[in-house]
């Protein structure tokens, strides 16, 4: 089966208001006829001001994270309601970053995957080792919890709405990436743990994202491999200039 390509910018706790907006400007501008999808996850602050100007186009409104649970007395926290009220349609959750430096562990993302669900928001869903797990062999195991664990109770249905994204923590940010050829063995694993836990078709459908420092230079070979449906881009997703070459090469 033929999946689409799929590359996500993920901009973290970057940029102004005004950044935000011009970035959002140029991206629907030079992403314009492209034919794979796109996402961009602003701060939750510019969410609105960013949809402001995407939502005419091809790329989707996304979230960086989002509350566990529904509205009421969680100060600080973010509904998966309020997001759809303002045009979010999709959810990245699980994230490292939100793994190692907020202590989110996977039961509290599994009760995010099913908030979301329940209001129709599709998931990008991260898993990925440390580098320790990966120097002691344990990359697949670690893969295989994270998504037993993210995923259960989700069923094969459910499953359409949700994407997942390999993201080895050691090459998130450090300029450091997997091969194309390390990549994409955790990507067919990832495959197969689906086929195990679902079916082969529902493997077969599942979108499976790349994400540790891809960019422009290295894109291309990475998006070449089988199993790697797509990228989710940190830092190379802060400038339309270094963006826009990673959409193209998933237009191809
Ligand atoms: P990076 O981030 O591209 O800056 O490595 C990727 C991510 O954390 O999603």
């Amino acid at each position: 089966m033929a999946r689409t390509k799929y590359v996500a910018g993920n901009w973290k706790m970057n940029m102004d208001k005004a950044g935000a907006v011009a970035l959002a400007k140029g991206l629907v501008e030079n992403l314009k006829g492209l034919t794979a999808k796109y996402m961009i996850a602003p701060p939750f602050v510019y969410l609105d001001a960013v949809y402001q100007e995407i939502k005419d186009s091809n790329i989707i409104l996304g979230a960086q994270d989002m509350a566990a649970t529904e509205n009421g007395a969680h100060t600080g926290a973010v509904s998966a309601v309020m997001l759809k009220d303002i045009g979010v349609k999709t959810v990245i959750l699980g994230h490292s970053e939100r793994r190692y430096e907020f202590y989110e562990n996977d039961t509290l993302i599994n009760k995010k995957v099913h908030e979301a669900l329940k209001n129709d928001l599709d998931v990008v869903l991260c898993i990925g080792e440390l580098s320790s797990h990966r120097i002691v062999g344990v990359t697949e195991r670690i893969c295989e919890i994270q998504i037993r664990s993210g995923l259960e109770g989700v069923t094969e249905e459910q499953l359409a709405k949700i994407s997942i994204a390999y993201e080895p923590v050691w090459a998130i940010g450090t300029g450091k990436t997997a091969t194309p050829e390390e990549a994409q063995e955790v990507h067919a694993s990832v495959r197969s743990v689906i086929a195990r836990l679902y079916s082969p078709k529902a493997a077969d459908a599942i979108t499976i994202l790349y994400g540790g420092s891809m960019n422009a230079g290295n894109a291309e070979a990475l998006l070449a491999q089988p199993d790697i449906d797509g990228g989710l881009i940190g830092g190379a997703s802060l400038k339309a200039d270094t963006f826009t070459p990673i959409c193209q090469f998933a237009s191809k």
